[in-house]
């Protein structure tokens, strides 16, 4: 990335802090803007309880900072979920999971009672899918699901090389125009071997905080 889409990654980082409640325990994603959240929210750190993590990455990172890191099982609610995103389209509808780790994101955006997404302008789409979709799949059902990803329209390709913290691969499907996301990530679901989809689109964001050279932009679905 270069140095001017590293100056909006920070400029969104620090526009996020506005949604941190005090005395909250935060949800936190993964990748290269949220490390920039988590540099800024060490400033706040005597004002929160402390985080759930989405990834060892961001645990160690949250870590080194001396930011309490939480079980999700021991937490019994989230404000909020800040995470970045491979693609953003205007209803905020996300594709994700770029870094294999899908399955937890959804299971802590799940939770969340808000997701605040934080993306430079660079990330945001008319039609989700130039990004190849990450599904994460049971290894003996590989071919199987294949199969039928391409029955969708798509083109599957083995991650190679990965295996992701459940044990399974991921299938990155290529050629994929999708317009309607909701629909498209019910039905992935239900391919038998799949065990989660990267589309975000049932539980998108609520908030998008876009990283523009004009400044931050707050957009809602
Ligand atoms: C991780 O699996 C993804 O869902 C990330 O949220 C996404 O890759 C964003 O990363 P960057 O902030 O580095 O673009």
């Amino acid at each position: 990335s270069t140095v001017d889409q590293q100056r909006l990654k920070q400029d969104v980082a620090r526009a996020a802090l506005a949604y941190v409640p005090e005395d909250s325990i935060i949800g936190v994603g993964t990748g290269s803007t949220v490390d920039c959240f988590i540099d800024a929210l060490a400033d706040k750190k005597d004002h929160i309880r402390g985080a759930v993590s989405s990834s060892e990455r961001s645990t160690q990172k949250l870590k080194a900072l001396g930011i309490e890191v939480f079980d999700l099982n021991s937490v019994s609610e989230l404000p909020i979920y800040v995470d970045g995103a491979d693609e953003v389209n205007t209803h905020l509808a996300m594709i994700k999971g770029g870094g294999g780790a899908l399955t937890r994101e959804k299971i802590v955006a799940a939770v969340a009672r808000k997701f605040i997404c934080i993306a430079d302008q660079s990330k945001l789409v008319a039609i989700l899918g130039q990004f190849p979709l990450p599904i994460e799949v049971i290894p003996s059902a590989r071919s199987y699901v294949a199969r039928q990803l391409i029955a969708f329209g798509g083109e599957p390709r083995l991650r190679q090389g990965f295996t992701t913290d459940n044990g399974n691969v991921i299938l990155d499907v290529h050629g994929l125009q999708i317009v309607d996301p909701y629909t498209l990530e019910q039905a992935l679901n239900q391919i038998v071997g799949v065990v989660c989809n990267g589309l975000f689109a049932k539980r998108g964001a609520d908030v998008l905080l876009l990283g523009t050279p004009n400044g931050v932009e707050t957009k809602h679905p």
